[in-house]
């Protein structure tokens, strides 16, 4: 007989002889009465045994078949969409028994993070964990309608390629045929999707894994999924954003019914950075770092006036309702600063007039004009620290967000939208060496180009971050598209002319057989999915991930190899 949905059951199927498989959820015994609730993927519905020994032994987990009569429930249970109803089983069979469970796959699991994904196959059965992997399908479904009905064709590119500079480690894979050579895993497929658009396919989109070898966090893993696209002709990112907008409200819309607002406001980052202190800014809620240099450059408090002298900033950050921080909470908040790199943390409240320790250094005046430029109103509070830029921006910032999450000022259910735009094109990195902030493929704005040589670090790239509730969703830009820039990128970049040939030689000829302009995004699929889900960490929403020192419980990988493998690979493993 053809097997019916456990979850699908109704009182309209009452009188109907029906076949069920699935797992043991729960198992209650009246000695000659045993109930249990079978599950599978649909559902659960209650069966019901009348004298039936083999019943009273069953355990959570075991997989049975049952047929039997669907009959109406003396006591219905509201809770469960098929309570109107149980099975009365004629028939049982026993398909696989399952051992002592490490943990119970419940909604609420309890077990570590290790036993989960050791034991991930019962992990996966908890129904939270199965509407993940739905919603990751539906998202998937939703993303290749979309894009396939805007005339983009998915194209698959290799996994063992050469390295791709996204600014993290390759991972590598010796090549057996030629031995002392290497494979890297793609840390995206961005050269392939360019070379993809030279080769004339015009809009090019592939859901594809990326593997990188970097230090690993809630929203990161070593192997994530991107949807990355690539359009040919492209020269100005305000053509892209109106049909990535459209995809997003799409997604939003099929998968979890949710109505985007469209267009997402553009944010330049220099102003992120002033205002929010990050460049992936939350913007759910407001409280809008302001900057209070001029305020403070004179005012005769010392070390304020010594920051500003030494080409530094005095910012403030409102936090609406915070006057009723205690000292010790205050105490508190400039530990965190002192943490990010701050020298110290004052204050200003709105109560009872203003009070700050500021007081005996600087004119009322003074604070006056700080509470108005910050918009202050009665009850508010204004953390104030000086220093360098770069440090006061950083440190606001983390204190915005601690603050607004600890005080509970994070609207729920707000989707708040923004693309970040007008990056520099270079940063210094920590050894003051420059380097791409994006990767070294991205296009400068010509208005910039003749500060390339001379002040490559006011160049401004054109390239576009979307972030979504204080996380980055994708990033984008405009490609170079001809050697001679490509080449002079590499230059600044310090990659000389014979470096390039043998990196990205490949690469450099596609664009010297007439390469279109053109440009493209990459989304974090596992981020979306993980924002869409309501959870915190990418793992809940990625079949087998691994943890934190990348390693993979299930399967025990990495792995030590047997000792002919590494010989066929001209491999010798020198042990430390
Ligand atoms: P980027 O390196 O910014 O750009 O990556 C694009 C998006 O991928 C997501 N992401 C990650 N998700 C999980 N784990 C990781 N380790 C991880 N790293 C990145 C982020 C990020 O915004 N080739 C360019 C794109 C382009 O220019 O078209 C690229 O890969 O959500």
């Amino acid at each position: 007989m053809q097997r019916e949905r456990c979850g699908e059951l109704r009182p309209n199927a009452v009188g109907k002889r029906v076949t069920l498989a699935g797992w043991v959820q729960a198992v209650r015994d009246f000695g000659s009465l045993t109930f249990v609730d079978l599950r599978d993927a649909s559902g659960i519905v209650q069966l019901v045994f009348r004298g039936v020994p083999e019943a009273r032994a069953l355990g959570r987990e075991d997989v049975i078949r049952v047929t039997g009569t669907v009959v109406r429930r003396e006591n219905p249970n509201p809770n469960l969409p098929t309570g109107e109803v149980e099975v009365a089983v004629e028939r049982l069979e026993v398909l696989a028994k399952s051992k002592p469970l490490p943990f119970l796959p419940d909604e609420e699991v309890k077990a570590s993070e290790e036993t989960r994904l050791r034991y991930r196959f019962l992990d996966l059965r908890r129904p939270r964990m199965q509407r993940n992997l739905l919603l990751r399908h539906k998202v998937c479904l939703a993303i290749r309608q979309y894009l396939d009905a805007h005339g983009f064709i998915e194209v698959e590119t290799p996994m063992l390629t050469r390295s791709t500079p996204e600014g993290a480690r390759d991972f590598l894979v010796p090549s057996r045929l030629e031995p002392g050579k290497f494979y890297a895993l793609p840390q995206s497929p961005q050269l392939f999707k360019q070379i993809l658009v030279c080769s004339g396919v015009e809009k090019y989109f592939q859901i594809v894994r990326c593997f990188r070898d970097e230090d690993l966090r809630a929203d990161r893993q070593p192997e994530f999924t991107q949807l990355d696209m690539e359009l040919a002709f492209l020269e100005d990112p305000e053509e892209l954003f109106p049909l990535l907008e459209g995809l997003v409200a799409h997604v939003f819309r099929t998968t979890i019914g949710v109505e985007i607002e469209t267009p997402f406001p553009r944010l330049p980052y220099a102003e992120a950075m002033a205002r929010y202190g990050t460049d992936k800014p939350d913007l759910r809620f407001a409280m809008a770092i302001v900057e209070l240099s001029p305020v403070f450059a004179q005012a005769g408090f010392q070390v304020f006036e010594a920051a500003v002298r030494a080409g530094g900033v005095v910012r403030g950050l409102p936090v609406p309702g915070g006057a009723n921080l205690s000292r010790a909470e205050l105490g508190r908040l400039e530990e965190a600063a002192k943490r990010a790199g701050l020298g110290g943390l004052l204050w200003l409240k709105v109560a009872e007039g203003l009070q700050s320790p500021l007081g005996k250094h600087v004119p009322e005046g003074v604070l006056q004009e700080a509470a108005a430029r910050a918009g202050l109103n009665p009850g508010d509070l204004l953390l104030l620290a000086a220093g360098p830029e770069k440090a006061v921006a950083q440190a606001l910032g983390e204190l915005r967000l601690r603050l607004a999450r600890e005080r509970g000022l994070i609207p729920p259910n707000r989707w708040a939208f923004a693309w970040i735009v007008d990056f520099p094109l270079f940063k210094l990195s920590e050894e003051g060496r420059i380097e791409s902030e994006h990767h070294p493929f991205t296009s400068p704005k010509e208005e910039d180009l003749p500060l390339l040589e001379s002040d490559p670090l006011r160049v401004r790239a054109k390239c576009y971050d979307l972030v979504l509730n204080g996380v980055e969703l994708a990033s984008g830009s405009i490609r170079i598209h001809r050697r001679d820039l490509q080449e002079r990128v590499f230059q600044i970049l310090g990659i000389g002319p014979e470096e390039a040939e043998r990196r990205f030689g490949f690469f450099l000829r596609a664009l010297e057989y007439g390469a279109p302009p053109h440009g493209g995004i990459a989304f974090g699929l596992d981020r979306w999915v993980m924002m869409l889900a309501g959870e915190n960490s990418i793992r809940e929403v990625i079949a087998f991930p691994k943890t934190a020192t990348g390693a993979c419980p299930l399967t025990g990988a990495p792995a030590e190899v047997e000792e002919e493998q590494l010989r066929e690979l001209h491999i010798r493993v020198a042990r430390e």
